[in-house]
């Protein structure tokens, strides 16, 4: 039995989210809007989660938690074996959610009146964690170039950025994998980052929450603070199991903040403010980290087939659009249509497809595809964006 097979009939089967009020399809309830918005997956999660969980359930008591004994040196060898990083138990801080955890980067490294960075498009909550806090914020676009094949890559601007930062900038927010675009920053770029963040004597907060969703063989992830080597204590690393493992809902993640006078500005700014982490995480995530793996590659497998279904219909409908590295989340250029149907992503809820609208990551016109769901699904939802863009494009000849 080939390695995946365990698993893989459980991806091609849609689960009806609604029944427990899933957000992603509470949106379109009573619609016939397939949606593929929200950044989580359709999939059933893993079984030895489901286990866990289970036996969790049946002990039935559900009072306050502690952080499980060994659970922190668990997380720690996970780090080691996996991408090289040697971390120490206590440099975690335990997070109930990870836009919290950048939003505590802005309340600890920034005083009112100073300002944070962050790479433009991007995940809508780094867009206002600056002005959340009181803060101000800086975007700076991703550059970005279209390949012969119309696929659309992005990488850092390092020219726009040393324009942008100013002497009051004390924060650069990375997202790393970086969700819309599906990049994963290669080392040099991520050797030159460090080297500025070092000149302009910035902390980095890296979300790398994304980091277990490489697709594509030949690349590697590589954790920002381990390559910032001696300079790690200028570091906080976000990271949980929410999108591989499909827990977003069990409010489970972490900081990792090696520098001790960083961690403890990081805990103040939680103080007497941040629960503690859903102990039902805290049980998920021993599970995926002791026996999620075959999952995990299973899973990946499944993402890789559903991206290429989703970008050989992107070809078909001539929109430029993103394959990904990592991430089950295509960016697409949808500005083209702009002056025909409007905004696109209210045109193709119409047409029953809901898809992020870009101008929430800061680019108006682009759309973002969630493929994490069955690949019927997947096929349906673009049958029917290809149906409808065939009519605009009629219409437009006519
Ligand atoms: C990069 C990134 N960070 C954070 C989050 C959300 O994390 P949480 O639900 O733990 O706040 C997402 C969700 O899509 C994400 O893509």
């Amino acid at each position: 039995m080939a390695l995946h097979d365990e698993f893989s009939e459980s991806f091609l089967q849609p689960v009806d989210r609604l029944a427990w009020s899933a957000t992603k399809w509470e949106k379109y309830r009573g619609r016939d809007v397939i949606p593929l918005w929200i950044a989580d997956m359709d999939f059933p999660v893993a079984p030895v989660i489901q286990q866990a969980l289970a036996a969790h359930v049946a002990h039935g008591n559900f009072g306050y938690m502690s952080t499980p004994q060994g659970l922190a040196d668990r997380l720690a060898g996970y780090y080691a074996e996996r991408y090289g990083w040697e971390i120490q138990p206590e440099w975690i801080v335990w997070l109930p959610g990870l836009v919290l955890g950048f939003n505590l980067a802005v309340k600890a490294c920034c005083a009112p009146g100073e300002s944070a960075l962050t790479f433009t498009p991007v995940y809508p909550p780094f867009l206002h964690a600056a002005k959340t806090q009181g803060r101000e914020s800086i975007e700076v676009g991703l550059a970005m170039e279209t390949d012969a094949a119309g696929r659309l890559g992005y990488h850092i601007d390092f020219a726009a950025l040393e324009a942008a930062v100013r002497p009051s900038t004390r924060l650069l927010l990375l997202c790393h994998p970086h969700n819309p675009v599906g990049h994963v920053f290669s080392a040099d770029e991520l050797h030159t980052l460090a080297d500025f963040a070092e000149r302009h004597d910035l902390v980095v907060c890296s979300d790398e929450v994304h980091c277990d969703l490489i697709l594509d063989s030949g690349v590697m992830h590589v954790p920002f603070a381990r390559l910032m080597g001696e300079r790690m204590g200028q570091s906080i690393t976000l990271h949980g199991p929410g999108k591989v493992f499909n827990l977003a809902g069990l409010g489970i993640s972490w900081a990792i903040i090696p520098d001790a006078g960083l961690r403890r500005c990081y805990r103040q700014a939680a103080q007497r403010l941040v629960p503690e982490p859903c102990g039902l995480g805290y049980t998920a995530l021993r599970a995926a980290l002791d026996q999620g793996e075959p999952w995990r590659l299973a899973l990946l497998a499944r993402l890789r087939a559903n991206r290429e279904l989703v970008v050989a219909a992107l070809g078909r409908m001539g929109l430029p659009h993103t394959f990904p590295a990592a991430t089950y989340l295509v960016w697409i250029d949808a500005r083209a249509l702009v002056e025909s149907v409007g905004n696109p992503s209210q045109w193709l809820e119409q047409h029953g497809v809901g898809l992020s609208d870009g101008a929430d990551f800061g680019a108006p016109g682009f759309l973002r595809l969630n493929f994490g769901t069955a690949p019927s699904l997947l096929e349906k939802a673009l049958a029917r964006m290809e149906v409808a863009l065939a009519a605009v494009r009629g219409q437009i000849i006519a």
